[in-house]
């Protein structure tokens, strides 16, 4: 395996000293790009491209081709796992995904099952060792997750959803189902990130993209507490090195104390905070991702450029700071802005690291 080139994105996850802040972008592989939306034309549905393993590298590499971004993120879905558990995942156009065979029954429920990594996922897994092949050392590849929180409002959902009505009502009214749900997706993405460790996935992180609708106590019961026993089952070394855990709750500002004790390396910040305050609260515990709110990029590059030189400000001076947005980048900004954002953060953040 080639030796790693850059590896400050690893470096500034473990709180060691870095040349300057490293920085990637939350769905940078995506249609903001011109090149990913003639690649996803030429595969096909969008689950087509996450299944042919030679297509997903190329879009995972575009905008490293565009960008000095210092990590790569596997171009795949979170909803790869319930898909796999035979919930029939399709994306229909213009709605976002749709699961044919949602949850509604305690039968449906028992049918669960924690799919095989080989024969359900391994499309996964080959996606993950070709793009590892490919980047050759240039910069540490990120495998991911939804939370089994996360997974199970699209579930339970059947889709996309305003108000979480089922899922939260579940909860509420049958939380001995609900656990038997969240038990089988925390065994599920344990065995599908070290999975993808094995393949070559240098760090791995969680997306909680839902677990900010819940009451605190019941953050920790239903969301928190399932990412714990993850981290905890995770390979933590891998070929000499550490792989470091991220963990991402959007809404998750209030909670990060707790978060901090979860056993991740980093905790991913959304914009609805300071990153002083995060900084604050979670001391010298963990590293923080983030966190410049996705729409500054439909302003101007001078205005971006304010924007990041805040947001580097805020974290202040020392290591612990992985630059991205506080969630993913929208299909319609312009690449031009972006390449603005990630130059300014290598531009700037040097003075930080002095
Ligand atoms: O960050 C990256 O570049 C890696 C790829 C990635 C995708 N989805 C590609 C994708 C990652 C990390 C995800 C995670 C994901 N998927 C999340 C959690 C992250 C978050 O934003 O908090 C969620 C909730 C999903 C579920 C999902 N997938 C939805 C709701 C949609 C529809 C979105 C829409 O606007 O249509 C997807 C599809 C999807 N996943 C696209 C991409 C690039 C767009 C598909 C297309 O090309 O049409």
């Amino acid at each position: 395996m080639a030796e790693l080139q850059n590896d400050r994105f690893l470096r500034a996850l473990l709180k060691e000293p870095v040349d300057r802040t490293p920085v990637w972008m939350m769905r940078q592989a995506g249609r903001y790009l011109p090149e990913y939306r003639a690649t996803r034309a030429k595969a096909g549905s969008f689950m087509d491209l996450c299944k042919n393993a030679e297509l997903a590298c190329e879009v995972t590499i575009q905008p490293l081709d565009r960008y000095p971004l210092d990590a790569a993120i596997l171009f795949s879905d979170i909803l790869t796992i319930p898909d796999a558990m035979g919930l029939e995942l399709r994306f229909a156009e213009g709605e976002g995904p749709i699961f044919d065979k949602p949850i509604k029954t305690q039968a449906d429920v028992d049918r669960l099952f924690v799919p095989d990594m080989g024969s359900d996922l391994g499309y996964v897994m080959n996606a993950v060792s070709t793009i590892r092949k490919e980047l050759n050392g240039r910069v540490p590849l990120i495998g991911f997750s939804g939370s089994p929180w996360t997974l199970a409002t699209y579930m339970v959902e059947g889709g996309s959803s305003k108000q979480f009505g089922k899922v939260k009502g579940m909860m509420f009214e049958q939380p001995k189902m609900m656990h038997q749900i969240l038990d089988v997706l925390a065994d599920s993405v344990t065995a599908y990130l070290n999975a993808q460790i094995e393949a070559g996935a240098q760090a791995v992180q969680i997306f909680d993209t839902w677990g900010g609708l819940l009451t605190p106590r019941d953050y920790k019961a239903f969301s928190l507490d399932y990412m714990a026993k993850i981290v905890d089952g995770l390979i933590k070394e891998k070929d000499g090195r550490k792989v470091p855990c991220i963990l991402y709750t959007k809404g998750g500002g209030q909670w990060l104390n707790a978060m901090a004790d979860a056993g991740a390396d980093c905790l991913g910040i959304d914009w609805t905070m300071d990153m002083a305050d995060a900084r604050a609260q979670v001391g010298d515990r963990v590293a923080l991702q983030g966190n410049m709110d996705p729409t500054v990029l439909y302003a101007s590059p001078e205005r971006v450029r304010q924007e990041v030189k805040s947001v580097l400000d805020s974290y202040g001076k020392g290591t612990g700071h992985v630059f991205n947005l506080g969630h993913g980048i929208h299909p319609g900004i312009d690449p031009e802005t972006v390449d603005a954002f990630i130059n300014a953060v290598v531009d700037y953040s040097p003075e930080y690291h002095k």
